[in-house]
Order: C-alpha cells, then sequence, then structure tokens
C-alpha cells in the first residue's frame, strides 16, 4: 500500500501555463515585421530573419536585419540627440529614467511572458529575476543622474554609446548598459542579440511612451555583421559589449588605436567552491541555483563545483537527488525549473563538448528533458582539472564535480582557469570564507549564495573574462570621462638605440665608462643581448645604456611574479617602505638633478623635477594605505564589499620626455597599490631611472617589485604587451605605438592604459592623482550574507 510520503514524492504535478495572449496580440499586431528604432520612432522593416520559440520552434517575427547603412542613420541619431540630452539637469534626465522603471514595472507581465516566449527561460525566471532587477536598475540609475553632478563632479559623458548584448538575459543585459549610458549623458545605438531581440523592441516602445526625447536610444537589430558595423563606426566614443571571449577579443583589437573607449563582460567559468564544514543542503541549493538557473547559459555560471573529499560523497548524493527533481519543459509553465536552449546552434555546441568530455573519460550523472531544443541537467564526474568540461565555457547545464582536500587545493584549483569572473565559497567559518575571497581571481564573489545581483554593486571580470564593471559607482565611472590632461606637443618616435658590444664608452671619461645595467629581481643583470647604447646628452653622449631584449623582458616578467607578496602586504607597511623611498631620494636629489642636467635639462628644470619626484613618492607613500573600496548599498540582506585589489604585474612604458619624473609617476601608484611593475624608462635618457635602483636598494623595496629594463620601447612594449603572465600594460609613447598595444593586449585581455602621443605634463597636477590608482587596481565584490 502506498503510504502519503510515496504518494507526495511521486505525484504528477498538473501544468500551470502563464497566459500569452497580450504578448500573442502584440506580435500578431507586429506580423509585418520589426523595423529598428531610430531617432524616437520605427523604421520600416528592411530585409529580414526569422526569431522563433526555442522551446516550441513556432515563428514568433520578423526581424530586420540591420545594415551598415542603418548603423550609420542610428548614429547620426545619437550624435545629433547628444548635446541636448547631456545638457538637461541631472533631475531631468532622472525624470526620464524613473518614467522608465515605472513603465516597466506596469507593463512587467507582458515583458517576462515575452522573454521567456522569445528566450525560452522560466517564467518564474523573467517574472521574479530578470524584470524586476531591469526596473531596480532604471531606478537606481535615475538617482544616479540626479546626483551626479555632486557624486561625480568634474566627470563629462563619453557622447554617443555602440553596446551590443547577448541572449542569456535579453532585457537585463540591455537595462545594464542602457541605465547608466543614460543616466550619464550618453546617448546609445544597441544591438540586442539575434536570438532574442523582441524585449529591447518592447523596450523601444516604452521609450516612446515616456516620451524619451529623440535619438537618446537608437535599437538595431540584427546579427554580427550588424554588431560589427557597429564597432567599426568611426562617430562611436565608447563600445560596451557583452559576450562571448573570442567576440571580445576581436573588438578589442579593432577598436585599438581609435580612441573609443571600451568595456568587455566576457566568458567564465566559474568555481564553486565547498568547504566540509559547509551547509550541505544549502550549498545543494547553491549549484542548483549557479548551474541550472537560465539551464546555465550564465556568464558567472558556477559550473565548477570543488568540494571537500570529506564530504564529498555525501553532498554528491544531495546533489544527485536535487538535480532529480527538476521539471525541465515549457518555460511559461509556471511549475518549471530549466526552460529551452536558446537556439538550435547552442544545443549543438553543448551535445558537442559534453561528448567530447565523455570521450575524454567524464562520467555523466543527467535528469530528463523533453524532446527539442533542450538539455537535461547534468552533472560531469571523473573530470581532469584540464580536460574540455573543466576548462572550456559549455554555457549549459553542466557541472563538473571535483574533490579538493585542503584550502590551499582549493584556491589553485578555483583559479586554474584563464577566466576570473565569478566565485562561490561555501562554509560557515566566515573566516575562512573571506580568507578564500581574497585569493581567488574573480570580479565577484559570493559567499554562501550564489548569483546574487543587484544595480547597486558592481559587476565584471578579471583576466579573460574582460573589463570595466556594471552596477553601482564602478559601472557609472565607465560611462563617464574625465577630463583630458592639457595637451602638449605630441611624442615624437625617439631615435632608434643603435647597439654596441661592451660596456665602455670609447673615448669617454670615468664616471661614464660603465653601462647602466637592468634591475631584474632586485638585481643588476647584464643585457641578454651583450650590447648596450649610447645615452645622447646636450653636448654628445652622457654615458651607455643596457640594450634589452624579449628575453630581458620575460626573465624581468618572471621576477616580479616572484614578488607575489608585495600585494599581499598590508598597506602600511608599503607605505612604509614608499616614505623610506622618499628619503632616500630627498637624500640624492642633488645627483639625480645633475644627471638631469647632463641631458640637457635647465637647471631650475631639472631642479623642479627631482622635487616633484619626491613629493610624488610621499603623496603615493600616504596613498598606499587610504585608497580604500566601499560597502555598497545592496537591496538584499548582504553586505557588498567593494575592495581594491592589485591587477598583478603591470608592464609600464615610460614617456621619453621629464625622464626622473615621467617613471616615478607611473611605477609609484602601481606599486603603492601592490602590483609589481616591470619598467621600460625612457628611451632617449633610460640612465635616470635606472639610477633610482640604488636608491630601490637601500629603501626596503622587496626584490622584484620593480624591475626595469631598458632598450627599444615599442618593441619591449609590445612584448609586455603579448604576455600572458602581464595583467595591464601602460603604454606612454606616440600614436602608432599605442595602437600596437592595444591590439597586442587582446590575447589575455589585459587592461591597457595608452596615453596618446604621451603628451602629460608630467610636472603638473596632471601627473599624480586618484585617477592613476584606479588604474592600478580592480574592484572586487564579495557578497556576504546576514541574517537567519
Ligand atoms: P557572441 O559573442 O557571438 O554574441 C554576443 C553578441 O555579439 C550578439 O549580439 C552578436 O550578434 C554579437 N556579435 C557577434 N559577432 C560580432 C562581431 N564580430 N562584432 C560585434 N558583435 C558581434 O556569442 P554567441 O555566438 O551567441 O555564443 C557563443 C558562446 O559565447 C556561448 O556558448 C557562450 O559560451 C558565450 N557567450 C557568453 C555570454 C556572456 O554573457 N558572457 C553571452 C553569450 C554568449
Amino acid at each position: 500500500m502506498n503510504t502519503i510520503t510515496d504518494i507526495l514524492a511521486t505525484m504528477d504535478y498538473g501544468t500551470a501555463p502563464e497566459d500569452s495572449a497580450i504578448v500573442r496580440d502584440w506580435l500578431k499586431k507586429n506580423e509585418a515585421g520589426f523595423g529598428h528604432f531610430i531617432d524616437g520612432a520605427f523604421t520600416a522593416p528592411g530585409e529580414t530573419f526569422e526569431v522563433r520559440s526555442p522551446a516550441s520552434g513556432e515563428l514568433l517575427a520578423s526581424v530586420t536585419q540591420g545594415s551598415d547603412e542603418d548603423v550609420d542613420i542610428a548614429v547620426k541619431a545619437a550624435r545629433a540627440g547628444q548635446p541636448g540630452w547631456a545638457s538637461l539637469p541631472g533631475h531631468e534626465r532622472a525624470r526620464y529614467l524613473y518614467a522608465i522603471a515605472r513603465h516597466v514595472q506596469q507593463h512587467a507581465r507582458f515583458l517576462a511572458v515575452l522573454e521567456s516566449l522569445d528566450n525560452g527561460k522560466p517564467i518564474r525566471e523573467s517574472r521574479d529575476a530578470d524584470v524586476p532587477l531591469v526596473a531596480r536598475h532604471f531606478y537606481h540609475h535615475a538617482g544616479w543622474a540626479e546626483i551626479m553632478e555632486d557624486e561625480l563632479p568634474g566627470t563629462t559623458p563619453h557622447g554617443v554609446c555602440g553596446q551590443i548584448i547577448p541572449w542569456n538575459f535579453p532585457l537585463l543585459m540591455l537595462a545594464w548598459k542602457v541605465a547608466p549610458a543614460l543616466a550619464a549623458g550618453n546617448t546609445v545605438v544597441l544591438k540586442p542579440a539575434e536570438y532574442t531581440p523582441l524585449t529591447a523592441l518592447a523596450f523601444a516602445e516604452i521609450a516612446a511612451e515616456v516620451g524619451l526625447p529623440k535619438g537618446v536610444l537608437n535599437i538595431v537589430t540584427g546579427d554580427g555583421r550588424t554588431g560589427a558595423a557597429i564597432v567599426a563606426h568611426d562617430g562611436l566614443d565608447k563600445i560596451a559589449f557583452t559576450g562571448s571571449t573570442e567576440v571580445g577579443r576581436r573588438i578589442r583589437r579593432e577598436t585599438a588605436g581609435t580612441g573609443k573607449s571600451l568595456t568587455l563582460e566576457l566568458g567564465g567559468k566559474s568555481p564553486f567552491v565547498v568547504f566540509a564544514d559547509a551547509d550541505l543542503d544549502a550549498a545543494v541549493e547553491g549549484v542548483a541555483d549557479a548551474i541550472w538557473f537560465n539551464a546555465g547559459q550564465v556568464c558567472c555560471a558556477g559550473a565548477r563545483v570543488l568540494v571537500a573529499e570529506s564530504v564529498a560523497k555525501r553532498f554528491e548524493d544531495l546533489l544527485e537527488k536535487r538535480m532529480r527533481q527538476l521539471r525541465v519543459g515549457d518555460p511559461l509553465d509556471k511549475n518549471t525549473d530549466m526552460g529551452a536552449i536558446v537556439h538550435p546552434v547552442q544545443l549543438e555546441r553543448i551535445r558537442g563538448l559534453v561528448e567530447k568530455g565523455v570521450a575524454e573519460g567524464a562520467e555523466l550523472v543527467q535528469g530528463t528533458a523533453p524532446e527539442g531544443c533542450f538539455f537535461p541537467p547534468t552533472i560531469a564526474m571523473k573530470v581532469e582539472p584540464a580536460s574540455t568540461l573543466a576548462t572550456e565555457e559549455i554555457f549549459g547545464p553542466v557541472a563538473t564535480v571535483t574533490t579538493f582536500r585542503t584550502p590551499e587545493d582549493a584556491v589553485a584549483l578555483a583559479n586554474n582557469t584563464r577566466y576570473g569572473l565569478a566565485a562561490s565559497i561555501w562554509s560557515e567559518n566566515v573566516n575562512l570564507c573571506l580568507d578564500i575571497a581574497a585569493q581567488v581571481k574573480a570580479g565577484v564573489v559570493w559567499v554562501n549564495c550564489t548569483n546574487v545581483f543587484d544595480a547597486g554593486a558592481g559587476f565584471g571580470g578579471y583576466r579573460e573574462s574582460g573589463f570595466g564593471r556594471e552596477g553601482g559607482r564602478e559601472g557609472m565611472m565607465a560611462y563617464l570621462a574625465h577630463p583630458k590632461p592639457k595637451a602638449r606637443k605630441p611624442e615624437a618616435s625617439p631615435a632608434v638605440p643603435v647597439g654596441q658590444p661592451g660596456e665602455a664608452l670609447p673615448g669617454a671619461g670615468a664616471w661614464i665608462d660603465r653601462t647602466a645595467k637592468f634591475y631584474i629581481g632586485g638585481k643588476q643583470a647584464r643585457p641578454d643581448s651583450g650590447y648596450s647604447y649610447p645615452v645622447q646628452g646636450a653636448s654628445g653622449p652622457v654615458g651607455l645604456a643596457g640594450l634589452g631584449n624579449r628575453k630581458d623582458i620575460r626573465n624581468a616578467v618572471e621576477a616580479a611574479h616572484k614578488a607575489k607578496g608585495w600585494g599581499k602586504a598590508t598597506g602600511h607597511n608599503r607605505a612604509q617602505v614608499l616614505y623610506y623611498l622618499a628619503e632616500n631620494l630627498s637624500a640624492r636629489a642633488g645627483e639625480f638633478a645633475e644627471r638631469l642636467v647632463s641631458f640637457g635639462a635647465g637647471k631650475s628644470a631639472a631642479q623642479a623635477e627631482v622635487d616633484t619626484a619626491i613629493r610624488r613618492t610621499f603623496w603615493y607613500a600616504a596613498q598606499a594605505d587610504k585608497f580604500d573600496g566601499a560597502v555598497h548599498q545592496t537591496k538584499s540582506a548582504h553586505v557588498t564589499l567593494a575592495m581594491h585589489e592589485p591587477l598583478g604585474v603591470i608592464g609600464i612604458a615610460c614617456p621619453t620626455a621629464q625622464p626622473l619624473l615621467g617613471f616615478v609617476s607611473l611605477v609609484l601608484p602601481a606599486i603603492a597599490m601592490g602590483n609589481a611593475v616591470v619598467a621600460i624608462p625612457s628611451q632617449s635618457h633610460p640612465l635616470a631611472a635606472t639610477d633610482l635602483y640604488q636608491v630601490f636598494d637601500t629603501s626596503d623595496l622587496p626584490g622584484g617589485v620593480v624591475n626595469i629594463v631598458a632598450g627599444e620601447r615599442d618593441a619591449m612594449a609590445r612584448t609586455l604587451a603579448e604576455h600572458d603572465d602581464v595583467a595591464g600594460i601602460w603604454y606612454f609613447g606616440t600614436k602608432d605605438g599605442g595602437r600596437m598595444i592595444e591590439e597586442a593586449s587582446a590575447g589575455n585581455l589585459k587592461q591597457s592604459w595608452v596615453e596618446d602621443g604621451a603628451a602629460r605634463d608630467w610636472l603638473s597636477k596632471d601627473g599624480q592623482g586618484r585617477g592613476f590608482l584606479h588604474r592600478a587596481t580592480q574592484i572586487k565584490n564579495i557578497w556576504v550574507p546576514y541574517g537567519e
């Protein structure tokens, strides 16, 4: 006889379909096809493509494939609308954003149903997560428009922004991009993904409904070709992209040297770490949310479950049991946990990767899924850390499970990825969680929770997950420009150093009879080439500098990596070293001034350069323990810590002019924030910087924190830009050099800071400031829940 428990466990669910009549009426009304939304109105449909429901295959709409000309018209409309929009008082812009938020709420059910039809995600998610977050984003950013003048003084909008978004959270990604851009006074041309353009078009109707001024929001539909036309358009000031790392990399290359500001939110392969003392039931629920939410089509999906060996068996049993309860099917059924995969192409991609994983030895535990564009929830066991399933972004409902023994193992496994978007850490010991949170390389860390988002906190990645943040103050900064430094005469290409063998300058006096060596790992090092080059002074050569090559740069990067302890030192410790450095520099001020005079500087200019370098050293010493992060006001019951973290190893190519101050002004903020540096000093006058290593040696600066390699700047800067173990590159040189650096940095998507023409006056206030510290850090948002 069946017990009540048996009946409850085996009982079938009836269907609970969401009514889609209003959405279907809207689709019917537009069955002739959608045009673009440009300059406040819809255009007539052009050449169209079909948009189908992934769950049923039914045709939903025909949507226009945007041409180059369409993009051009949209950019011109956005350009025309931008000055008026930016000059509105913040309060006026706020009212529009606020109205959008209200209208999104009024149309919430319509938008949720349309999103579920178009994307295949369960109505529970679109209704309870996507759409409420969209409204929250517009409310939050209405607030930023209101208070921007007071809170972000001196900043200006970039101008016109091109925005390209993916299909996994179509309306939410639109909100993440459009809300801050408009709040800041930019206008936009946005392209939704070709699989899911419908909520963007519905949103355009909302924009018209609230009377958003013409040209402020332009929506052009189409596939990657339309996206490429946006990226290539020279009338845009900024590109913001969310999507695959492959396309992100291409966009980095294509925007190189154009001066367009760029933010990229790319892929991930995020770890989900479960320690032995975690609340296992909660952690299992966390995995369900991390990898089966939106069928795993989430850039920050917790796809790699790492579980402590001692609880692995129990955890896996619980996880399998939970997985088998998931109901996969009709997205419009309110009981559905997991809907359809967005498109048959993506389904094939997931299948292909999983088959490859199985061929590599993975064992699968799978739930069930209906026929059609669905994939069952899947757990993959026996997955080697280097295998396909553990390394490739699957973008489907597939989690790998791997065990670890010690917290050190867990961190090593967690960081064993080229991505760095998110991580989730589970333990009842909050000390352990925060310790691990500091060590994982990810832009977002969730402690005892996962997939928590809010407009008030930044979201974005480290490493190949891209750069820039969306949400909160950090996100606003991505849509604002700081005043440009006062332009001086752009730097000309410095003379190519002509190498000569040996270390002596023929016929020269005694003090210049030695080659200034490199400084690598805290020691003097001879150039690998064995060559050196003469450094010209006001009247002939004044010394020799080693001529560096790729090998020297690689050695320097290796040495910089070994100086990791510097990043973990307290701000106070770093401050002490910098104060000591300032003192020692003061003690030798005369010598440094003399050196500058020997290069041809006037006496007072040389003195001013040295004095400013000393003052600047004190300033960054003072900042070392004061450049605080923040605690964000997020909506849910979390303490959300925005921590400033060093990038790691930064390559710095210094300008030729002001050879001491240029070097000091760039290297100091980087090391004050805990980075290690490989610096290429002024190509024409490197000796001003190489003299500094004696000061470093006497100032307790640990070996490897600053490494100096002299020689041909652009060739060595390229090696740094291409190096996978360099996290950031700062280049102050020629315009052509800047383009080359941005292109070369696309490999591991390192953050680049390129100043065309290197025309900054380092003596002025442009030579120092918090902006340098922002460049030297990245923000990690750590979410810690509170309450029972
Ligand atoms: P994708 O990167 O090609 O598409 C994202 C957006 O970029 C779409 O709007 C697309 O039309 C546009 N696009 C494509 N090529 C472009 C180009 N050359 N220039 C400018 N825009 C271009 O991603 P796709 O092919 O849809 O998905 C492939 C894989 O990418 C997924 O399996 C997943 O691994 C990853 N992905 C990651 C996302 C994330 O949020 N991080 C979102 C979507 C995909």
